[in-house]
């Protein structure tokens, strides 16, 4: 998404240098456009280098491409934080002084401001009724929190964190046709121990499934996600505060917080690789050369953990009208067949649906793009996408809706 980021002048301009991180992490396209007394709390340097884009803060820069329209036009969404009393009664008033005034009155996009500022003027009725116009024009507010401001006083007039301005930002955004459900989502890769330093392991990153999480969540869902070893970095994409994570690391493991939050899911996703095999036996010490060489390890089969989940809700414990999606990666690339081992998949597990991924040298494990297929009611294809694995997920969350 394209998104512009206004910065006006106040203290809480350095929390938005965290907040436009968030923002490009989370893959958005972020514009940053301050105000020249922004610039006096965080310099120019530094906006575009954590954007990646070039900032001005005047309407003469860049005038053959029409900078002062063109930012606001392109934009899916504007978020301006902090956004301080004067910048507030500037946007009431309709004020074009600078290029952030320019850009929002020539954006049709969602516009989403967090206020920062001390308790007095945020209480002054002339910012009251300037903020009472602009609910009216449709623009969100996101706080001000009640905390201490600078200065060491406290009551509201505090910059929302970060983390809070996107969640809602995009929230805005987002349909919330999700809203109300609970949702179990497995992401990542089990590691099943050989002795204490070895695993058997595979290369799923668990990049889907946060997304798949990240999706919901905002969307208006309650989700809990298992996750076998995924990354922080790869989880923080996921943080929001509708999701809980639990971090497991076996097969077994992942089966018993699976099947616990099952009980009480209406939809179930299970992204995660889980190891079909798991060493028969765990060596208490590290294996070593002086024992002998390791040529050989015995396996013993692991539950497959979404059958079981079908077959609980088959034999009626798990809520009314759940709907369980599984997985299947395939390195076959004819898509016929492909098609057909993914039907024959989708049957012998009881899941509604099967979305196939195709893993190869670009898509898939370790990748940041995903082209999968979903495969539905009487082996038919309800959906496809290719690309962002955010993009996957709205696909899949898609059918499991049309599917409800
Ligand atoms: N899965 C599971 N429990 C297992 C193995 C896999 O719940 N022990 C789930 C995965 O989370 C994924 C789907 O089943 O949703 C993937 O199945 P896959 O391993 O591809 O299918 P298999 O039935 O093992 O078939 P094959 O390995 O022969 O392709």
């Amino acid at each position: 998404m394209n998104i512009v980021v206004g910065v006006t002048g106040g203290i809480a301009a350095y929390k938005s240098v965290h907040l436009v991180r968030l923002l490009t992490k989370a893959g958005h396209d972020v514009t940053v456009v301050p105000t020249e007394d922004a610039l006096r709390f965080v310099g120019t340097p530094t906006w575009e280098a954590i954007s990646r884009h070039p900032v001005t803060t005047s309407v003469h820069d860049d005038v053959a491409k029409v900078r002062h329209v063109a930012l606001g036009q392109a934009a899916d969404l504007v978020i301006v934080a902090p956004a301080t009393a004067n910048t507030i009664a500037s946007m009431a008033a309709g004020l074009a002084s600078d290029l952030l005034g320019t850009t929002l009155l020539a954006t049709l996009a969602p516009v989403v401001i967090a206020p920062a500022m001390h308790t007095e003027m945020w209480r002054h009725p002339a910012t009251q009724a300037n903020i009472a116009t602009l609910r009216s024009r449709g623009v969100h507010l996101v706080g001000p929190a009640e905390g201490e401001l600078a200065g060491g006083d406290t009551g509201p007039g505090r910059m929302s964190e970060p983390e809070e301005i996107v969640e809602q930002a995009l929230a805005v955004l987002a349909p919330q046709d999700l809203a109300g459900l609970r949702v179990a989502i497995s992401a990542g890769g089990t590691r099943e121990p050989i002795d204490p330093v070895r695993f058997l392991g595979n290369r799923s990153s668990g990049r889907q499934g946060a997304a798949l999480a990240a999706e919901a969540a905002a969307r208006g869902a309650d989700v809990v996600l298992v996750a076998a070893h995924v990354d922080a970095e790869v989880l923080a994409a996921a943080e929001h505060s509708s999701i809980r994570v639990r971090r497991v690391g076996t097969a077994a493991e992942l089966s018993t917080a699976m099947k616990d939050a099952a009980a009480t899911a209406d939809a179930v996703i299970m992204a995660a690789a889980v190891a079909d095999y798991r060493p028969a036996e765990v060596a208490e010490h590290k294996l070593t050369k002086e024992q002998g060489v390791l040529t050989r390890i015995d396996l013993v089969e692991n539950e497959d953990v979404v059958a079981a989940l079908a077959a609980a809700r088959a034999g009626g414990r798990a809520p009314e009208g759940q709907i369980i999606v599984a997985f299947a990666a395939e390195t076959l690339t004819d898509a016929g067949e492909r098609r057909e081992r993914a039907r024959r998949k989708r049957e012998r597990k009881g899941v509604d649906l099967l979305a196939v991924n195709l893993a190869d040298a670009e898509h898939g494990f370790e990748q940041a793009d995903n082209a999968v297929e979903i495969i539905g009611d009487g082996g038919g294809v309800v959906g496809e996408a290719s690309g962002a694995k955010r993009e996957v997920a709205r696909a899949i969350w898609r059918a499991v809706i049309d599917m409800r």
